[in-house]
């Protein structure tokens, strides 16, 4: 069941549902003006005593409930904390209304109507307010029998919003959802063991999705993968008994001039990575199964595209195998010929995600790709350097990269730009085949994997987005779930619409 969103006219003293929502500014003290001066004014003075009490202070996400307020038809009135104004942005907004959207579902309510402040009563905050909803409503819980009796949100009113903009915020609404659901679309297939998403079943349900949305589609099976010579990819694949598919989405626009820039969208997805004869230890890699997060981000961004309709070309390359030491597995010290012809040593068969995206690469440009996005569970390395806060994101020329990053700071997704000096590239030369998979000599251990996929894109321009450390989260935060993050979902739409 999803969420039913509306936008309300009503003043907020006579909307009857089962709680309000309002936000108050504050740091050591909380800024009791604007609506929640007048909601003090309307419940007869109920929030002024809480303040003076020092119980309200309006720090980031404190939540204070006050029942039954007189002047209100709402069963109750919720205070979320917004932190200093100047530190405000949609972000937090996003976070403000997904845990307060988390808060009450876990106290049993069914409904309940969202306050925007007087300077959020934009399409665009309307726009991060549902989005924050949506995020916050994910749980991956699907495998679990016995769930907490139906606890589930199942109306949210917006109010507080000008009427003379109804049909830009219903709008902006509408994109919210399309933009939500895409990320749970992703959040699900990378909380899907490996045993219920193999490449195959990956494929299927992109083509169950492409068919809903009117994308075009192509899956090459192992036979094609073969005739187009993607050594790299079938090195890998060859461990395994689930044969590899290479997963092409497709969004054209209605009229393209010429000379108009493709977008290929280029997603790892290792249905499990077990490291292959390099096998790697026991422990935690049951999360392995999260290595697939890459192309599961890319196939949900096409999804919001084919109805956000951008005015640009764009396509999803998502190459999916599983990376296993079976008895014909590929061996530390083999060479592999990629499409592009280069050589390839594979000094260790658990860096098998620069593999696959190589010709993942080759085969995107083939398709007439002028511009590359990939994202990938690429590296230990890049939750070393900036553990689960900030995607590592490379890219060259760096015009291309801080437009990318320009998307991520508007959507709240964080993002930090590593380097990709020239020196990097002598530590992936190879004394045996054009270049080897695995940096030589210590350290930087993401910027050598990155090099190894700018040695394909050549000189397309390309961004490269490590998202190892942000994919999947082990601890709650009061607006998402642990599990998936659906991390750079929302970036990557934003810029295609923007490009
Ligand atoms: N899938 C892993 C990277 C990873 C690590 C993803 C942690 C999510 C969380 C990748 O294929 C890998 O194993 N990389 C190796 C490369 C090394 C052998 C050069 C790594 O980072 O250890
Ligand atoms: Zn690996
Ligand atoms: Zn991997």
């Amino acid at each position: 069941m999803s969420i039913q969103f509306q936008l309300e006219a009503q003043p907020f003293s006579s909307v009857s549902t089962d709680a309000i929502v309002a936000y108050v500014f504050g740091d050591k003290e909380p800024r009791l003006e604007g609506s929640v001066a007048e909601l003090d004014r309307a419940t007869g003075g109920k929030i002024k005593p809480l303040a003076d009490s020092g119980e309200l202070t309006g720090k980031f996400l404190e939540m204070i409930q006050i029942h039954y307020p007189q002047g209100l038809a709402a069963k109750k009135l919720l205070l979320v904390g917004a932190g200093k104004r100047d530190k405000f942005s949609h972000a937090e907004l996003r976070k403000i209304s997904g845990a307060a959207l988390r808060y009450l579902r876990s106290r049993g309510v069914k409904s309940f109507a969202f306050l925007a402040g007087e300077n959020e009563r934009t399409p665009a905050a309307a726009q991060a307010i549902v989005e924050g909803f949506l995020h916050a409503e994910y749980d991956s819980d699907k495998y679990q029998t016995d769930k907490k009796p139906n606890r589930a949100i199942e109306r949210v009113a917006l109010i507080g919003f000008p009427a003379d903009s109804r049909a830009d915020i219903e709008a902006a609404i509408e994109r919210a959802k399309i933009i939500g659901e895409s990320e749970i679309f992703a959040r699900d297939m990378i909380n899907e063991p490996s045993n219920r998403l193999t490449p195959r079943m990956l494929a299927s349900r992109a083509e169950t999705m492409a068919k809903e949305t009117g994308l075009e589609l192509d899956i090459l099976d192992e036979k094609r993968i073969a005739e187009l010579k993607m050594g790299a990819l079938l090195g890998v694949a060859q461990g395994s008994a689930e044969p590899p598919r290479l997963i092409v989405v497709r969004y054209r626009p209605g009229q393209k001039k010429a000379n108009s820039p493709v977008l290929a969208l280029v997603g790892k997805a290792v249905t499990f990575d077990t490291g292959g004869i390099s096998i790697k230890p026991a422990n935690n890699m049951e999360e392995m199964k999260t290595d697939m997060s890459g192309g599961a981000t890319m196939l949900a961004v096409l999804r919001a595209l084919a109805r956000l309709k951008p005015s640009i070309e764009v396509m999803a390359v998502v190459p999916a195998t599983e990376n296993m030491p079976g008895g014909r597995a590929q061996k530390p010290g083999d060479v592999q010929i990629a499409m592009s012809g280069k050589s390839i040593e594979v000094i260790n068969t658990d860096a098998e995600g620069r593999l696959i995206l190589a010709d993942a690469i080759c085969y995107a440009k083939k398709l007439g790709a002028t511009h590359l996005i990939d994202a990938a569970t690429l590296t230990g390395a890049i939750v070393v350097a900036l553990a689960n806060v900030h995607v590592g994101a490379f890219g060259t020329p760096r015009e291309f990269l801080d437009r990318v990053l320009e998307s991520a700071r508007a959507q709240g997704e964080k993002m930090w730009p590593m380097p990709i000096d020239d020196e990097y590239q002598e530590m992936i030369k190879s004394k045996i085949a054009d270049i080897r998979n695995t940096g030589s000599g210590k350290g930087g251990g993401s910027i050598t994997a990155a090099w190894f996929l700018k040695e394909f894109a050549e000189d397309t321009p390309w961004v490269h987005l490590d998202i190892a450390g942000t994919a999947w989260r082990d601890d709650v935060k009061p607006w998402s779930a642990s599990g998936p993050t659906g991390i750079a979902v929302r970036t990557l739409i934003d810029f295609a619409l923007k490009m």
